[in-house]
């Protein structure tokens, strides 16, 4: 994976010529154009991407499907370009065991880039708990996650979170978030510096998010870009995506305020987010959606594992992608 200059170095570049600075790293500081290196769409979706068939890291009641169960199973398949990714609704099943769901990544990983997922509906309801996101698989915690959607249950808002462990303390103050739409839900996370680990959360809490009012709103797009400058997402409802990325000529410049931040300022993010593997996956009940607290929270009956019991409740728990795309500066 290529690495630039550090950012402080970049700029003393900078001010003294623009000549002695390679071309990629100034593109990564200041790049408006980018070229598409990949784009995930349509029939030949499944073709790049890996199933993870695994017990779930977390304690889910999830039984991850091969892909070809997931395909024969009728949990992914490809309908008028759209891909779907689907927890199994047809199937009763004992209350406490696991229900089939599907959890996909990229073949290909990646280090920066700007990375536009457009989606037509993200899963929700009771036991769920999706996520799209990207963590470092060889050196998984060191090499870092992010969370861009991920919620549990009903809850309206969705998190958004840069999440490393291992060694090198690192903090992410108020000004390394620019002006960022969502809140730190635990301001200490991101600013107590600890050896230990990094988890440093935003909340949208607009309520368009993820979910039902994602899905309501038609969708949209999530976009983040990781370049030297450190990492940004931004959210667009489906009626407010910006002309540049329906073009597919993105230009995050222009797009105005992201709804998460995470500055290099003093922590260069690009040492801590290393090797993504982009993943999908919509998990049941486990750590978070499964918790008491959060249960009743979110406005849900009963008990997590009744609820997984039942194929009902599954009706609205499925990805549907139009595009994954990632592009680079140009
Ligand atoms: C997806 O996989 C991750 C990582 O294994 C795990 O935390 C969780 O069970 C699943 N869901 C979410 C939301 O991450
Ligand atoms: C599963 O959910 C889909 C999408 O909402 C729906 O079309 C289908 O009828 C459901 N299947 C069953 C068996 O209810």
């Amino acid at each position: 994976m290529f690495r630039v200059a550090h950012p402080a170095f970049v700029l003393g570049a900078l001010h003294l010529a623009n000549v002695v600075l390679t071309s990629a790293a100034l593109d990564n500081r200041q790049a408006t154009s980018y070229t598409l290196e990949d784009m995930y769409q349509g029939e030949s979706f499944f073709d790049n991407w890996n199933f993870f068939s695994e017990p779930d890291p977390t304690q889910g009641l999830v039984d991850y499907q091969s892909k070809d169960n997931a395909l024969s199973k009728g949990l992914a398949f490809v309908q008028d370009g759209v891909t779907v990714l689907a927890v199994d609704n047809s199937t009763t099943i004992p209350s406490g065991s696991n229900r089939a769901s599907i959890r996909i990544e990229s073949k290909k990983h990646y280090t920066t880039g700007l990375f536009i997922a457009d989606f037509v509906a993200t899963p929700f309801g009771c036991s769920t708990w999706p996520a799209w996101w990207s963590y470092g698989q060889t050196d998984y915690p060191n090499s870092g996650e992010l969370d861009i959607i991920e919620s549990v249950n009903r809850l309206s808002s969705n998190f958004l979170t840069f999440w490393r462990a291992g060694s090198a303390q690192c903090t992410f103050p108020d000004s390394s978030h620019g002006s960022a739409t969502g809140s730190i839900t635990d301001e200490s996370k991101c600013t107590t510096g600890t050896t230990e680990q990094i988890n440093c959360a935003f909340e949208d809490g607009s309520g368009n998010g993820w979910g039902e009012g994602f899905n309501n709103a038609g969708g949209g797009v999530y976009a983040h870009l990781i370049n030297a400058e450190g990492i940004k997402i931004w959210h667009f409802s489906r009626a407010s995506i910006p002309a540049d990325i329906t073009s597919k000529n993105p230009n995050p410049s222009s797009w105005g305020a992201p709804v998460a931040q995470w500055g290099s300022d003093s922590c260069d993010v690009l040492e801590r987010i290393v090797d993504q593997t982009l993943t999908i996956n919509i998990s049941l009940c486990g750590s978070w959606a499964g918790d008491d607290d959060v249960w009743s929270t979110s406005g849900c009956p009963g008990t997590c594992a009744d609820t997984v019991a039942d194929p009902a409740n599954f009706d609205n728990a499925r990805w549907k992608i139009n595009y994954v795309a990632v592009y680079q500066p140009a």
